[in-house]
């Protein structure tokens, strides 16, 4: 074991590091859960855009179904809108109800390393379920997670230093880490599989959402038409999802979002700055170069760059 971002200790599985409660939800969906060969899951390491991603995902493939006057994205948190498999699924719970009677196809998201997910998950020739991964850059994964974590710290432990949190995130310590072999481990698959597992950059979505949002659709088998395209969906599905629409939205500025039973976290955490780079203002040139050392080590040969 070891000791956690929050002070929790962590356990090691199969080279991952999960929480205990994250160990006992995976147990849970080795065992009870049934993947639909309509499923569309969203994996992603915490703070790589899941949620941004997760309000993309959602209006595409229900852009038939409701307007953009009247959008749920309007007035729920997209967490709501597309529940965590590895979250809040509990066998006793009634969300476990919910997922059996949700409509087609099912949005599940995931943060499992792709090498712990169910044989029943995991893709090979005859399956139809796609995967949507999304990465970013480990310096913005970092300072996101660091001030996410750090909102949520309880009162009366004491701050909990940038310095430590580079300490362990270089070290692989955290949630559902090593980042690196997370995002190798959905590289590997989707190279195989690329019909079935879609790789997805932050940073490219920053600089070109139109761009990849039509590759979302038709990846999804939601392609957009042209007359679609002629309309304006593609815009108003990213405008919509905007960190700017989103963030000022009030749902996200006043409600609270609930994990599970025990761990709610206000809607507002999931919005900070949602920008590329701002680890140029928070890391030293130290940290800097450690992180680009250990990301060319492991990324460099599958060619997956960012700019430094
Ligand atoms: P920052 O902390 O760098 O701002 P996740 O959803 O995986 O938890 O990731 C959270 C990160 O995504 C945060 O990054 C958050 O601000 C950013 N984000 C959330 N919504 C976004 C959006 N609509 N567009 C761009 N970034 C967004």
């Amino acid at each position: 074991t070891g000791k956690g971002w929050m002070s929790e200790h962590l356990v090691q599985y199969q080279g991952f590091w999960l929480s205990p409660k994250g160990l006992n939800n995976l147990m849970w969906i080795q065992h009870h859960f049934k993947p639909r060969p309509s499923d569309i899951f969203l994996a992603s390491f915490p703070k790589t855009g899941t949620t941004w991603l997760k309000a993309l995902v959602f209006a595409t493939v229900n852009r038939t179904r409701y307007g953009f006057s009247d959008h749920p994205l309007l007035t729920a948190n997209p967490h709501d809108c597309f529940p965590f498999l590895d979250a809040y699924l509990h066998e006793n719970d009634p969300s476990f109800l919910e997922l059996d009677a949700s409509p087609t196809p099912r949005l599940l998201s995931t943060h499992l390393p792709y090498a712990l997910l169910p044989d029943s998950m995991i893709v090979n020739r005859s399956s139809s379920c796609r995967f949507v991964y999304i990465y970013r850059d480990p310096k913005d994964v970092l300072v996101s997670k660091w001030n996410f974590l750090s909102k949520l710290r309880p009162k009366e432990l004491p701050p909990f230093s940038l310095e430590e949190a580079f300490e362990l995130f270089c070290q692989g310590i955290s949630h559902y880490g090593p980042y690196w072999d997370q995002v190798l481990g959905y590289w590997k698959a989707s190279s195989e599989f690329p019909e079935n597992i879609l790789f997805l950059k932050y940073e490219d979505l920053k600089e070109q959402p139109l761009a990849v949002v039509k590759r979302l659709g038709e990846f999804l088998g939601y392609p957009f038409s042209l007359e679609e395209e002629n309309k304006g969906v593609v815009e108003d599905i990213v405008k919509l999802c905007s960190f700017e629409n989103l963030s000022n939205l009030e749902v996200n500025r006043k409600s609270v979002h609930k994990f599970s039973r025990d761990s709610l976290v206000d809607n507002r955490h999931f919005f900070r700055k949602g920008i590329v780079g701002d680890w140029k203002n928070c890391l030293t040139d130290e940290m800097i170069k450690r992180l680009n050392q250990i990301t060319s080590d492991k990324l460099f040969g599958p060619g997956l760059l960012f700019d430094n």
